[in-house]
């Protein structure tokens, strides 16, 4: 069986990793942001993890050019499945931007990451509450492509018996 590249293959599994870390995580215990001033300290990690997050998917985008284009689905199957890659590789973008711009514009990145004063945080406007809003459903998007992206393995290997991990491991 034809595989990815060894760096595309740790890339995949360290991405996936950090966004189930960032995804449950942050559902679990990032709190909203305060809507005026309160303790910005919850969202350092959030946020450092997520543009990491955002840094690896732009290495992976690059890398994934250069990668074996597999022909192993078919034609329905193939194009769902591209589908599927597609619009995570987006939907990570959104919801990446979309933290950037809550971060940007609020000054929370300055306060929270680098230890800016407090009182420049200009709490929660109408535009930050925008970008909140596409950030939450963009991540709920996402738990949803990548559940149809593992359900869609453990199919396929289960109805074809064809090994497809072997070709996303070293
Ligand atoms: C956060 C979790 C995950 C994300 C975001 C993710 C994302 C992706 C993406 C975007 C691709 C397409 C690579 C390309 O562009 O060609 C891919 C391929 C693949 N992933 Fe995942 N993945 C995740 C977790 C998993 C898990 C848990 C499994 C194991 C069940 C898995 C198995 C695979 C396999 C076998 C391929 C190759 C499929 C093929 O070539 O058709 N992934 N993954
Ligand atoms: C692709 C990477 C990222 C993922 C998967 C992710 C995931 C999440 C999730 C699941 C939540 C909780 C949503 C909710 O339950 O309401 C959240 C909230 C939040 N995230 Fe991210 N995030 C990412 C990147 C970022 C970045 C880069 C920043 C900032 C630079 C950021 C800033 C925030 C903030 C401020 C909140 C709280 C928003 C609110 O009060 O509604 N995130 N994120």
């Amino acid at each position: 069986m034809e595989k990815y590249s060894k760096k595309f293959v740790a890339l995949h599994w360290i991405h996936a990793l950090i966004l189930l870390f960032l995804l449950i995580g942050a559902s679990l215990n990032l709190p909203d942001l305060p809507e005026v001033s309160g303790d910005l300290k919850p969202f350092k990690m959030h946020i450092i993890i997520g543009v990491v997050a955002i840094f690896l998917l732009i290495s992976r985008l690059i890398l994934v050019t250069k990668e074996p284009k597999f022909k192993l689905y078919d034609n329905s199957k193939e194009i769902l499945v591209k589908w599927n890659h597609r619009l995570i590789y987006l939907v990570i973008l959104i919801t990446g931007a979309s933290g950037i711009a809550m971060a940007k514009i609020s000054n929370l990145g300055e306060v929270a990451v680098f230890g800016a004063e407090q009182k420049i945080y200009s709490g929660k406007s109408d535009t930050v509450e925008l970008f909140a809003n596409i950030h939450d459903i963009s991540t709920k998007i996402l738990i949803a492509l990548i559940a149809m992206h593992i359900i869609g393995v453990v199919l396929y290997t289960i109805q074809t018996k064809k090994k497809i991990i072997k070709r996303m491991w070293f």
